[in-house]
C-alpha cells in the first residue's frame, strides 16, 4: 500500500449481497471457506450475512466471526431492534465487529415500501444506530436508495446518525440508476453540506443494472469516498455489485490518478474468484476484466508481437500480480497426506475432522490416478460440495452410448439408501439421457433450473466441473460434481442436488 495516499477501505459483501443473486446462496461451510480467502487477501471488512434472515444465516455470520481474525466481520441489520440484537449476538465472538444498519430514505421507498413519514424514518435511523452502538463501537449506517433521495433530507439524517455514533455512512445506488458524474457529485455535496461529515468515513455501494457499478464507485472515490462495498466477480442482487477485483486493480494501476490505495494482496484475487465461482456455480465470463480466462490472453498477431518485444505495449497489469500463473502444479499421485493437507491450508481449507480429510484425500488419490497434474482448482473442486448432505443417492456405475444419428442411451446403477437400483433411458443428448435415467427411478418432482459445465483447468484431461440447480416447492439447491468424465460429473451433480433436497438441510437456500 502506498502510504502517501489515503487508505481506501475494501468492504466485501460477497457473502451477503453476493449471496442475494438468485441461486447463489451458500452454506455455512462455504461461507467460511470464502471468508478465509478474503481474510488472506486482506479485505478490511467482510459482510458475512444478514443475521436475522434465517437460522442458517445467523450461524454463518457467527461462524465467520469466530474464524476470521484479521478482517472486521460485519452483519447487516434493518434499522429495527430485533435485527440489531440478532446481529450483535452473531458477532459476539468476533475479534473486530461491525453492525451495518440501514433504512430507505428515497421518497418512493418511504412512501410505498415503508409507508413512513421522513421524520419517523430519521427517528428510527438514529435509534437504530444508538442501539447498535450498545453491541459494537463500529456502526455503519446506509441510506437505502440513497442515490434517489432528496439532498436536504440526506444531509439531516446523515448529520443525525453521525451524532448518534455511526462511523461509516454508506449512500448506495441500490437500483443501479446512478451515473458516474452525478453520483460522484452527490458525495461531494453531501460531504460539504453535512456539518459533522469529517467524523465519518463515506462509503459507496453500487449495483450494476446499467453496467456502471465500478465507474460509479470510482467516481465516488474521486469525490471523497474512502470505503467501497464490492463483491468477488461482481456477484450480487440482480445485475450484481461493483466487482472487487476491478476496483482494486483500477486504483492500483492508476496510482497516478486516484488519491487512495488499498491494502489488498492482489495475488489472491484469481484463486478467490475461482472459489466463489465453483461454490456458487456461476461461471466467470471469459472476457471478464482481471479474472476472465481471456483477460490476459493476446489473440491478434500484432498484439502478440508487441507483447513479446515489450510487455507494456499491450499489458497494463501483470497477470501474475492478480494470481494468474500461481496455478502451479502442486501435487500428483505420489503426494502424501501432509502435502495435500498443507496445500489445502494455503487455500484456506482446514479439516478438523480426520474422517472428513480421509474422504477428501481418497478423492484426491482417485483424481490423481486419472490426471497427472493436480492444480489448486482441482483441489478446490474436490471439496466444492462443502459438508456432505445425507447420502441417499450415490452413483455406482454409468454407461452412456452416443452415436451420431442415434438417440443417446444411458444405463446406470444407483445406490439408493444402500440398495442397488438400475435404470435406463434415452434422451436428446447424453446428459439428458443420464438425468432421465436417474429420474426414472427417483421421481423427484424437481425442476431443473440450471445446468452448467466448466473446465476446471486447461487441457483435455481437465476435470469438468458441473453445477445442477434444482427447484422443488420453492426451494432451490445447487448440486456440484467434478470428474474428468463430464457425464460422470453431471450425474454426480444431479445426485448431489437430489441429496440436498432429500436431506431437508437449508443448504444453498435463498434468504
Ligand atoms: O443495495 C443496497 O442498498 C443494499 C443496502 C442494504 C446497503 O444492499
Ligand atoms: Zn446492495
Amino acid at each position: 500500500m502506498n502510504t502517501n495516499k489515503d487508505k481506501l477501505v475494501i468492504f466485501d459483501t460477497t457473502l451477503r449481497d453476493g449471496e442475494q443473486s438468485p441461486g447463489a446462496s451458500m452454506t455455512k461451510d462455504e461461507k467460511i471457506r470464502i471468508a478465509r480467502m478474503l481474510e488472506r487477501m486482506q479485505v478490511d471488512v467482510i459482510e458475512a450475512g444478514f443475521a436475522i434472515a434465517s437460522q442458517g444465516d445467523f450461524e454463518a455470520v457467527q461462524a465467520v466471526a469466530e474464524t476470521v481474525k484479521d478482517s472486521r466481520v460485519c452483519s447487516l441489520a434493518r434499522a429495527v431492534g430485533p435485527d440489531i440484537i440478532r446481529a450483535g449476538e452473531a458477532l459476539k465472538k468476533a475479534n473486530a465487529s461491525r453492525i451495518h444498519t440501514f433504512i430507505a430514505t428515497s421518497p418512493i421507498h418511504m412512501k410505498y415500501k415503508l409507508q413512513m413519514e421522513p421524520e419517523k424514518v430519521l427517528e428510527q435511523a438514529v435509534a437504530a444506530v444508538k442501539h447498535a452502538r450498545q453491541f459494537t463501537d463500529d456502526v455503519e449506517f446506509s441510506l437505502e436508495d440513497g442515490s434517489r433521495s432528496e439532498p436536504d433530507f440526506m444531509y439531516r439524517i446523515i448529520e443525525a446518525v453521525i451524532a448518534a455514533g455511526a462511523g461509516t455512512i454508506n449512500i448506495p445506488d441500490t437500483v443501479g440508476y446512478g451515473e458516474p458524474e452525478e453520483y460522484g457529485a452527490m458525495f461531494k455535496r453531501v460531504i460539504e453540506n453535512v456539518p459533522n461529515s469529517d467524523k465519518a468515513i463515506f462509503s459507496t455501494h453500487c449495483h450494476n443494472d446499467l453496467g456502471l457499478a465500478v465507474a460509479n464507485s470510482l467516481s465516488a472515490v474521486m469525490n471523497g469516498v474512502r470505503q467501497v462495498e464490492c463483491t468477488i466477480n461482481g456477484l450480487g442482487e440482480r445485475a450484481g455489485n461493483a466487482s472487487l477485483e476491478e476496483i482494486v486493480m483500477a486504483v492500483r494501476t492508476r496510482q497516478d490518478l486516484y488519491p487512495v490505495d488499498t491494502r489488498i494482496d492482489a495475488s489472491h484475487i484469481v484463486p478467490t474468484s475461482r472459489l466463489v465461482s465453483s461454490i456458487t456455480g456461476f461461471p466467470v465470463q471469459p472476457n471478464k476484466a482481471i479474472v476472465g480466462a481471456n483477460a490476459f490472453a493476446h489473440e491478434s498477431g500484432i498484439h502478440q508481437d508487441g507483447v513479446l518485444k515489450h510487455r507494456e505495449t499491450y499489458e497494463i497489469m501483470r497477470a501474475e500480480d492478480v494470481g494468474w500463473g500461481q496455478n502451479r502444479l502442486v501435487l500428483g499421485k505420489h503426494s502424501g497426506r501432509a502435502a495435500v493437507k498443507a496445500r489445502y491450508e494455503e487455500l484456506g481449507v482446514t479439516f478438523d475432522d480426520p474422517v472428513e480429510f480421509q474422504i477428501v484425500f481418497q478423492r484426491f488419490k482417485d483424481l490423481a490416478d486419472k490426471k497427472h497434474e493436480i492444480f489448486d482448482e482441482d483441489l478446490q473442486s474436490i471439496v466444492a460440495g462443502g459438508e456432505e448432505p445425507v447420502e441417499h443417492y450415490r452413483l455406482a456405475a454409468l454407461d452412456v452410448h452416443s452415436r451420431s444419428g442415434n438417440r443417446p442411451q444411458a444405463q446406470l446403477q444407483l445406490m439408493i439408501d444402500g440398495e442397488e437400483v438400475s435404470a435406463t433411458a434415452d434422451g436428446s443428448g447424453p446428459v439428458d439421457a443420464t438425468f432421465k435415467a436417474i429420474e426414472s427411478v427417483v421421481n423427484s418432482n424437481a425442476d431443473l433450473k440450471l445446468y452448467s459445465v466448466n473446465a476446471v483447468t486447461q487441457g483435455t484431461d481437465s476435470q469438468g466441473s458441473v453445477t445442477v440447480r434444482l427447484e422443488r416447492n420453492g426451494r432451490l439447491v445447487n448440486g456440484v460434481g467434478a470428474d474428468t468424465d463430464i457425464l460422470v460429473a453431471s450425474a454426480q451433480a444431479y445426485l448431489d442436488a437430489l441429496n440436498l433436497l432429500a436431506s431437508g438441510e437449508p443448504k444453498r437456500q435463498g434468504v
